[in-house]
Protein backbone atom coordinates (compact mmCIF):
# COMPACT_ATOMS: atom_id res chain seq x y z
CA UNK A 1 0.00 0.00 0.00
CA UNK A 2 2.64 2.26 0.60
CA UNK A 3 4.44 1.82 -2.39
CA UNK A 4 1.52 2.36 -4.46
CA UNK A 5 0.75 6.00 -2.87
CA UNK A 6 4.67 6.56 -3.22
CA UNK A 7 4.50 5.45 -6.84
CA UNK A 8 1.53 7.54 -7.32
CA UNK A 9 2.80 10.15 -5.87
CA UNK A 10 6.29 10.31 -8.43
CA UNK A 11 3.71 9.85 -10.77
CA UNK A 12 1.75 13.13 -10.51
CA UNK A 13 5.05 15.01 -9.77
CA UNK A 14 6.01 13.84 -13.47
CA UNK A 15 3.04 14.78 -15.04
CA UNK A 16 3.24 18.63 -13.13
CA UNK A 17 6.80 18.86 -14.31
CA UNK A 18 5.43 17.57 -18.19
CA UNK A 19 2.94 20.31 -18.28
CA UNK A 20 5.47 22.75 -17.08
CA UNK A 21 7.59 22.51 -19.44
CA UNK A 22 5.00 22.04 -21.97
CA UNK A 23 3.68 25.61 -20.57
CA UNK A 24 6.76 27.31 -21.01
CA UNK A 25 7.56 25.82 -24.41
CA UNK A 26 4.27 27.17 -25.89
CA UNK A 27 4.69 30.69 -24.32
CA UNK A 28 8.91 30.83 -25.82
CA UNK A 29 6.93 30.08 -29.47
CA UNK A 30 4.49 32.49 -28.53
CA UNK A 31 7.32 34.83 -27.46
CA UNK A 32 8.91 34.61 -31.23
CA UNK A 33 5.77 35.70 -33.43
CA UNK A 34 5.12 38.63 -30.90
CA UNK A 35 9.03 39.31 -31.13
CA UNK A 36 9.32 39.19 -35.14
CA UNK A 37 5.75 40.11 -35.93
CA UNK A 38 2.65 41.56 -33.57
CA UNK A 39 5.32 43.91 -31.92
CA UNK A 40 8.33 44.25 -34.49
CA UNK A 41 10.58 44.30 -32.15
CA UNK A 42 12.83 42.43 -34.51
CA UNK A 43 12.69 45.46 -36.69
CA UNK A 44 15.27 47.31 -34.34
CA UNK A 45 17.10 44.89 -31.97
CA UNK A 46 19.30 42.11 -32.48
CA UNK A 47 18.78 38.83 -31.37
CA UNK A 48 20.18 35.62 -32.05
CA UNK A 49 17.64 33.07 -31.31
CA UNK A 50 15.16 35.26 -33.47
CA UNK A 51 16.99 35.44 -36.14
CA UNK A 52 17.01 39.28 -36.42
CA UNK A 53 19.97 41.13 -36.95
CA UNK A 54 18.64 44.89 -37.04
CA UNK A 55 20.14 47.26 -35.08
CA UNK A 56 18.70 50.56 -34.43
CA UNK A 57 18.33 49.38 -30.79
CA UNK A 58 20.67 47.29 -28.56
CA UNK A 59 21.91 43.87 -29.35
CA UNK A 60 19.32 42.30 -26.93
CA UNK A 61 22.00 39.22 -26.76
CA UNK A 62 24.87 41.42 -25.64
CA UNK A 63 23.16 43.57 -22.57
CA UNK A 64 22.05 41.52 -19.24
CA UNK A 65 18.52 41.39 -19.08
CA UNK A 66 16.26 40.01 -16.22
CA UNK A 67 12.89 39.52 -17.29
CA UNK A 68 11.60 42.33 -14.85
CA UNK A 69 13.89 44.65 -16.72
CA UNK A 70 12.68 43.74 -20.47
CA UNK A 71 9.00 43.85 -19.16
CA UNK A 72 9.45 47.65 -18.02
CA UNK A 73 11.53 48.64 -21.14
CA UNK A 74 8.44 46.74 -22.94
CA UNK A 75 5.76 48.86 -21.18
CA UNK A 76 7.00 51.95 -21.05
CA UNK A 77 9.42 52.61 -23.83
CA UNK A 78 12.86 54.76 -24.02
CA UNK A 79 12.91 57.29 -26.58
CA UNK A 80 13.04 55.69 -29.85
CA UNK A 81 11.64 52.63 -28.27
CA UNK A 82 7.67 52.56 -27.89
CA UNK A 83 5.69 52.07 -24.77
CA UNK A 84 4.06 49.26 -25.69
CA UNK A 85 1.86 49.33 -22.42
CA UNK A 86 0.01 52.02 -23.99
CA UNK A 87 -2.50 50.47 -25.94
CA UNK A 88 0.55 48.64 -28.47
CA UNK A 89 0.21 44.79 -26.68
CA UNK A 90 -2.11 43.57 -23.92
CA UNK A 91 -0.32 43.22 -20.71
CA UNK A 92 0.21 39.05 -21.35
CA UNK A 93 1.53 39.83 -24.48
CA UNK A 94 4.39 42.05 -22.47
CA UNK A 95 4.64 39.04 -19.78
CA UNK A 96 5.18 36.55 -23.01
CA UNK A 97 7.58 38.39 -24.68
CA UNK A 98 9.58 39.59 -21.96
CA UNK A 99 9.92 35.82 -20.90
CA UNK A 100 11.16 35.13 -24.19
CA UNK A 101 13.68 38.04 -24.48
CA UNK A 102 14.91 37.39 -21.17
CA UNK A 103 15.25 33.17 -21.79
CA UNK A 104 16.43 33.42 -25.39
CA UNK A 105 19.13 36.23 -25.14
CA UNK A 106 22.57 35.15 -25.76
CA UNK A 107 21.58 31.62 -26.80
C1 LIG B 1 11.62 51.51 -33.14
C2 LIG B 1 12.72 50.66 -32.67
C3 LIG B 1 12.46 49.73 -31.50
C4 LIG B 1 11.50 48.76 -31.37
C5 LIG B 1 10.38 48.40 -32.36
C6 LIG B 1 11.76 48.09 -30.12
N1 LIG B 1 12.84 48.65 -29.49
FE1 LIG B 1 13.68 48.05 -27.74
N2 LIG B 1 14.92 49.64 -27.78
C7 LIG B 1 15.08 50.51 -28.84
C8 LIG B 1 16.08 51.52 -28.49
C9 LIG B 1 16.54 52.65 -29.38
C10 LIG B 1 16.51 51.22 -27.19
C11 LIG B 1 17.52 51.99 -26.35
C12 LIG B 1 16.75 53.07 -25.61
C13 LIG B 1 17.67 54.02 -24.89
O1 LIG B 1 18.53 53.56 -24.13
O2 LIG B 1 17.49 55.22 -25.10
C14 LIG B 1 15.78 50.01 -26.78
C15 LIG B 1 15.97 49.35 -25.58
C16 LIG B 1 15.47 48.11 -25.27
C17 LIG B 1 15.83 47.32 -24.12
C18 LIG B 1 16.84 47.69 -23.04
C19 LIG B 1 18.19 47.19 -23.47
C20 LIG B 1 19.29 47.56 -22.50
O3 LIG B 1 20.28 48.16 -22.95
O4 LIG B 1 19.17 47.23 -21.32
C21 LIG B 1 15.11 46.17 -24.19
C22 LIG B 1 15.15 45.01 -23.21
C23 LIG B 1 14.28 46.25 -25.38
N3 LIG B 1 14.52 47.44 -26.02
C24 LIG B 1 13.42 45.26 -25.78
C25 LIG B 1 12.50 45.41 -26.82
C26 LIG B 1 11.43 44.48 -27.12
C27 LIG B 1 11.18 43.18 -26.37
C28 LIG B 1 10.73 45.00 -28.16
C29 LIG B 1 9.44 44.48 -28.76
C30 LIG B 1 8.33 44.30 -27.85
C31 LIG B 1 11.39 46.24 -28.56
N4 LIG B 1 12.45 46.45 -27.71
C32 LIG B 1 11.01 47.03 -29.62
C33 LIG B 1 14.38 50.48 -30.04
C34 LIG B 1 13.29 49.66 -30.30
Amino acid sequence: MKIGKFLLMVFYLFIFNIQNLLADEVKMAKGLEIFNETAGCAGCHALNAAGSVANIGPNLDTVSLTEELVKEMVTYGLGVMPAYGEGILTEEEIDIVSFYVANSAGK
